[in-house]
């Protein structure tokens, strides 16, 4: 569909997002899974870091070793919901610099509002991660990454649980330069933007709110 989409088909990441999925599925286990299929899909998102090596000394002889090269990465939580893929990929990469952009959807218009903005200093010598579960409509995802651009990020990569068609093509529109990483790609939104078949509310889901 797009070059710049990869949907992740590991049979766990399948598997744990399909318990997501099921309406039966509780609060603490649904925030356990997306934990869980975060560090699943940060290892495809983190597939290109680029390395260099170190010298160092086993018990048994010294070597050049393979390390991560260059600036700390920027892990990017998209709020609220993006919390939940933010704190797997972070047990992963704990030295990773963390920003949060705060926006919420105006259930009228579906256009998104931006209330929070805090990110890590040279974003431009970083590779971004943006992180969000639902990429829906693709406003909120495409204004968080315009805010993203404007402090500097050049690098950025968006990971998301579910991806909506319409989301995708909103993103490839306004940020060609944005892969994006997802667990699935739905069929389509309904006539509120909720992503279907989908799982729902992402964040109500993971915070047990309504
Ligand atoms: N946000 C959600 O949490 N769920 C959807 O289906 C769409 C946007």
């Amino acid at each position: 569909m797009y070059e710049h989409l990869t949907v992740v088909k590991h049979p766990l990441i399948q598997h744990k997002l399909t318990l997501m999925r099921d309406e039966t599925t509780p609060t603490n286990h649904f925030r356990q899974l997306l934990r869980e299929i975060s560090q699943l899909l940060a290892y495809e998102v983190t597939r290109e870091l680029p390395m260099e090596t170190q010298r160092i000394k086993t018990p048994m002889q010294e070597m050049d070793a393979p390390v991560l090269a260059g600036r700390k990465l920027a892990l990017v939580s998209i709020l609220r919901a993006g919390n939940g893929l933010l704190d797997g990929v972070l047990e992963l990469i704990p030295s990773a610099r963390v920003g949060f952009v705060g926006l919420y959807r105006d259930e009228e218009t579906l256009e998104p509002v931006q209330y929070y903005f805090k990110v890590p200093e040279a974003l431009e010598d970083r590779l971004v991660i943006a992180v969000d579960p639902m990429l829906a409509t693709g406003n909120s995802s495409a204004a968080a990454i315009d805010l993203l651009k404007k402090a500097g990020a050049r690098n950025i990569r968006f990971m998301c649980l579910l991806a909506a068609p319409e989301g995708v093509a909103r993103m490839k529109e306004a940020h060609p330069d944005v892969p994006i990483i997802t667990a699935a790609l739905d069929e389509k939104l309904n006539e509120k933007g909720y992503i279907m078949p989908g799982l729902g509310d992402a964040g109500d889901r993971m915070f047990g709110t309504k």
